[in-house]
């Protein structure tokens, strides 16, 4: 029996869709496959923005046929958009193919649901208030190789104004401290070369008292564990970015010197009407602070335009800010009201092609700057970790210490290695070099 899974939204999720397949490992679906040969599909799904619904509604809806098909076929949507309010009911309505509807706090009880499925012909829906167990006893099947995904908390305490997160995640829940190290521990001894920690806001980890220890010890000790591997962490909110994460990282070689820092805006009447608790001075304060411990530290970040009532000038604010701050790269988005969260319902929002103008001057300018500063590269010697082989492009890659990808060809298998490559030619964000050894 196969399986096949398919993932929108963030980090959070493509982990999480790891450990869906380590529970149909369980319960019997052996390999993963194409749409068509596959015995379950499960969406694990997202909501961020309108344009990640929309998408998820799509793949959903052309799986009609196929089911008419493959009676016996089984369809499961779970993730962040299955558990956003009223969303289950529409998916049954709209879907009624669906078997399984599971939200995010279920994600452990999905072999349980699929065996509920097996014996009655109704759909099964399950979503649940609150996260019941930190530990989710869930074994993944990784498939980031040579990176693995391992998370230190789960939900969201912030509110802000724009974000759905709260509502779909839940409140901040840490996990222990050394269940954490454990894990690296083994995944070290596996030999995985890169592990990320995951949060949506790392740095207030341990605000439930449940971790043990502060973010900055905890990023301590994971960097102290024996062995020649990267340590990267995400996303970092800069309400809480503190001096001691920058005195770690700049302790540690083996944490990379890059900080994703989501600004949204370079106004501070838009990032207090967005509940961000931090302004334009603040942050370019922490980056100082942070360029003074790490010289060479890279920071990324993440934009919103068009948000209630920004203004022209507003916007302007937020250009400025990215030529100020030289962002290596940035993500960058339109507003996208969410029902349900206290922007959705702001007087001001924006016209459509007032927020489209927006993005493309916005996107014009992040672009010129990353090409500016992979242009630099050119020349230079970078160490990447070589994750993955384009069979398309006839080349090995991998990603620098700052996530930047870089390319290169070789006769053997390089996956999983750590490879010097002199760059000489850089496009876009991607550098191309020759392997040095
Ligand atoms: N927890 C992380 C990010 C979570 S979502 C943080 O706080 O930084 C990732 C990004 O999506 C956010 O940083 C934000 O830029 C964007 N985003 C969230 N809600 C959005 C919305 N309603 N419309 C447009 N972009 C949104
Ligand atoms: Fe959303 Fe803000 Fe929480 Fe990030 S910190 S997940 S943007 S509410
Ligand atoms: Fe991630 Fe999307 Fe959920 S960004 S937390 S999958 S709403």
């Amino acid at each position: 029996m196969n399986y096949h899974i398919v993932t929108y939204g963030c980090q959070m999720n493509l982990h999480e869709s790891e450990k869906i397949a380590g529970i149909l490992r369980e319960k019997g679906f052996e390999s993963e496959s194409s749409l068509e040969d596959a015995d379950i599909i499960v969406f694990n799904t997202c909501c961020i923005r309108e344009n990640a619904e929309n998408h998820a509604f799509g793949n959903i809806g052309a799986l009609k046929k196929l089911k008419a098909k493959k009676k016996s076929l089984l369809i499961a949507v779970g993730g962040c958009m299955a558990q956003e309010e009223g969303k289950a009911e529409l998916i049954r309505k709209r879907f009624p193919f669906v078997d399984i509807v599971f939200g995010t706090h279920n994600l452990p009880s999905l072999g349980d649901l699929i065996d509920q499925k097996r014996v009655r012909r109704r759909a099964v829906v399950q979503i649940a208030e609150a996260r019941e167990c930190v530990e989710d006893g869930v074994t993944p099947v990784r498939t980031s190789y040579p990176n693995a995904w391992v998370n230190i908390m789960y939900g969201c305490n912030n509110f802000c104004t724009y974000c759905i997160v709260p509502y779909v995640r839940g409140r901040e829940k840490s996990r222990k401290a050394q269940d954490i190290i454990s894990e690296v521990a083994a995944l070290l001894q596996e030999g995985y070369k890169e592990i990320t920690l995951l949060g949506q806001n790392v740095n207030s980890y341990n605000s439930d008292g449940q971790g043990g220890m502060s973010f900055p010890e905890l990023l301590d000790a994971v960097a102290s564990l024996d062995g020649k591997f990267r340590l990267r962490f995400m996303t970092s909110h800069p309400k809480d970015f503190t001096e001691e994460v920058a005195v770690v990282m700049a302790r540690h070689k083996k944490i990379s010197p890059h900080l994703h820092l989501p600004v949204q805006s370079g106004n501070n009447r838009i990032l207090s009407l967005m509940n961000r608790r931090y302004t334009r001075e603040k942050y370019l304060a922490e980056i100082e602070m942070l360029k003074k411990h790490l010289p060479d530290c890279e920071v990324t970040t993440d934009l919103i335009v068009g948000f209630p009532t920004e203004t022209e000038s507003e916007f302007e604010d937020t250009l400025r800010l990215v030529e100020e701050v030289g962002f290596s790269s940035a993500f960058t988005f339109v507003y996208s009201p969410r029902t349900g969260t206290k922007a959705a319902s702001m007087e001001g929002q924006i016209p459509e092609e007032v927020q489209k103008s927006r993005i493309i001057r916005l996107v014009d300018l992040v672009n010129r700057k990353t090409r500016e500063k992979s242009a630099e590269y050119v020349g230079r010697t970078v160490e990447i970790l070589c994750e993955d082989y384009d069979e398309k492009k006839g080349y090995y890659l991998g990603r620098d210490a700052y996530g930047r990808m870089g390319y290169f060809q070789s006769e053997k298998n390089r996956i999983g290695e750590f490879i010097t490559l002199k760059i000489t030619k850089a496009n876009g964000i991607s550098l191309y070099g020759e392997a040095q050894d």
